[in-house]
């Protein structure tokens, strides 16, 4: 049996700009994560148990563009296995679908992880993100590339779409709270809505952007030198600039509301928006608290996960 595991992700700052050739920071998100168990088989063909999606079935009956088994089907191909072998394969996930804390992605990863190396067809950390990249472009259209690529380093990122990646350092280690609104964020179309606009008024657009990406720069810098506090104030500003591209709801403003209104040293909404998680910067001995406020306007969860 072969087993891997991948950690769910948030986005700090610069999504959205991120499509855009704006850079944006992202860390993994320890306290979730997809699992993967592949097994040799004595039954034919390549069974697939997916519970948290409702899914048992054999490679053979699903849709080829399904997500799980477009990777099998891909990973096949290019590794030239043939002919398929029988395996079991397991795959679980605590990280909640359609969230903005990369689902998608981390089963992705851990399932090809799995299955290169039951196999014994080993990849390096730069072919898997180069694979689960081209299948996030299969699911969801225009991705930035960000998600694959925290989820596979599994380390604080600084993302520039094409360019090398680069892991930033954590001067003093901080403590972020996650809200979950327990709406699906529809990130394709918000996606697909911010490139409308664009296409309508790039000045203003490009704009925007520019001012999000000057946060993602200054960000990098105040969480290398450890200026933790001036953190909050760039979260708070790269919010109200995700509400002007229309990709914030009323129920993630809620969330940024009540945890500043707890004692949050800044909030913004995180991932694809109009659903999913917002994030706040905490002091650790106000964690709890603000957690139970989120709690109380609606937070269906929180996470409460520290950055080092
Ligand atoms: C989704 O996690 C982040 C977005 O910036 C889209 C992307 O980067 O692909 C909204």
């Amino acid at each position: 049996m072969t087993t891997s595991s991948a950690p769910g992700k948030i986005i700090l700052f610069g999504e959205h700009a991120v499509v855009y050739g704006r850079p944006a920071l992202a860390v993994p998100v320890t306290q979730v994560h997809a699992d993967v168990e592949v097994l040799d088989s004595a039954r034919a063909g390549i069974w697939i148990q997916a519970p948290d999606v409702n899914l048992h079935a054999e490679l053979n009956t699903l849709p080829s563009d399904h997500p799980i088994a477009s990777v099998i089907h891909n990973f096949f191909f290019l590794s030239r296995v043939s002919p398929f072998p029988n395996l079991d394969i397991r795959i679980s996930s605590t990280i909640p679908v359609a969230s903005g804390l990369g689902s998608g992605a981390a089963v992705s990863v851990a399932l090809l992880r799995a299955l290169s190396s039951h196999l014994e067809k080993q990849m390096t950390d730069k072919e898997v993100n180069a694979f689960v990249y081209e299948i996030e472009k299969l699911h969801h259209g225009t991705p930035s590339g960000i998600d694959n690529t925290v989820v596979t380093y599994a380390q604080p990122v600084y993302f520039v779409k094409g360019l090398p990646i680069e892991i930033f350092r954590v001067g003093r280690p901080f403590t972020i709270l996650i809200g979950d609104t327990g709406i699906p964020a529809p990130t394709r179309e918000s996606v697909g809505d911010v490139q409308r606009f664009w296409l309508k008024d790039k000045a203003r657009w490009e704009s925007l952007f520019d001012n999000i990406a000057e946060i993602s720069f200054t960000a990098r810098r105040v969480i290398e030198e450890g200026w933790v506090k001036m953190l909050g104030e760039l979260m708070d500003e790269n919010h109200a600039l995700l509400q002007q591209m229309t990709v914030s709801s009323p129920e993630l403003d809620t969330l940024v509301e009540a945890a500043r209104s707890a004692g949050a040293l800044g909030a913004k909404m995180s991932g694809g928006g109009r659903g999913g998680n917002m994030i706040a910067l905490v002091e650790p001995e106000t964690a709890e608290a603000v957690s139970a406020s989120l709690k109380e306007a609606g937070a269906t969860n929180t996470i409460i996960t520290r950055v080092a």
